[in-house]
């Protein structure tokens, strides 16, 4: 049994949803807060975008070692880096200097190592700091103690996931077996995602009227 973290209501009106969730034929439009209120757009980067398994990039875009993809998750951003022995990783991307953004969201890099644009602070492609400038034979300073913060990541069916539940409510983190092994029967013969590449960058809209088209 998967153990799932608790999260707080959503704050929409709760009549307007009910009416929603009634059959087809019966059932009404999402109330307009869902699509309006910053409350509930919040409250969705919270716990719905940022609390849980989330597919944020296909295995192609980060497919060498060295490749290096900056995605927004929730309300932070991950990291996802294909280290030197091909296995796939994901940070919060912050440096654990100042905290400074490694790589803006939705830009790409390829090199040997994960460099802080702030002061330079280096870390492996496994998360390990390198090197911090400043701090070199610093009397305290443990440069092993000061790696990247890495998040639960996962490839399947050539798609990756990243969990940042861990980051976001201080749960513990589910595998993505269990929530996924419905779907691998379906996809994994007729789709085989593995072999597809993107082609095609969507540009930034709201994915709520999209879903409901497609929906319903
Ligand atoms: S904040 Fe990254 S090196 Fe200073």
């Amino acid at each position: 049994m998967i153990s799932q973290p608790s999260y707080p209501r959503a704050p929409i009106d709760q009549a307007g949803l009910a009416q929603a969730l009634m059959p087809f034929g019966q059932s009404r439009m999402l109330p307009p807060g869902a699509y309006t209120d910053p409350a509930v757009f919040d409250w969705e980067q919270r716990c719905f975008f940022g609390g849980g398994w989330l597919c944020v990039a296909h295995s192609s875009q980060v497919a060498k070692p060295g490749d290096q993809r900056a995605e927004h998750i929730g309300q932070g951003s991950v990291l996802l880096v294909r280290d030197d022995d091909g296995v796939l990783r994901a940070f919060a991307n912050f440096c654990r200097h100042r905290g400074h953004e490694l790589l803006p969201c939705g830009s790409t890099a390829q090199r040997n190592t994960i460099i802080c644009p702030y002061h330079s602070w280096t870390y492996s492609l496994s998360g390990g700091l390198r090197f911090a400038s400043g701090f070199k034979g610093r009397a305290g300073f443990d440069q092993s103690s000061w790696g990247l913060v890495e998040l639960p990541v996962a490839e399947w069916h050539g798609l990756v996931f990243v969990d940042g539940v861990d980051s976001v409510l201080g749960a513990d983190s589910a595998g993505l077996e269990a929530p996924s092994a419905g779907f691998s029967a379906v996809l994994a013969a007729p789709v085989e995602l593995p072999r597809k590449s993107v082609a095609y960058q969507p540009e930034p809209l709201s994915w709520k009227p999209a879903a409901v088209t497609c929906l319903t």
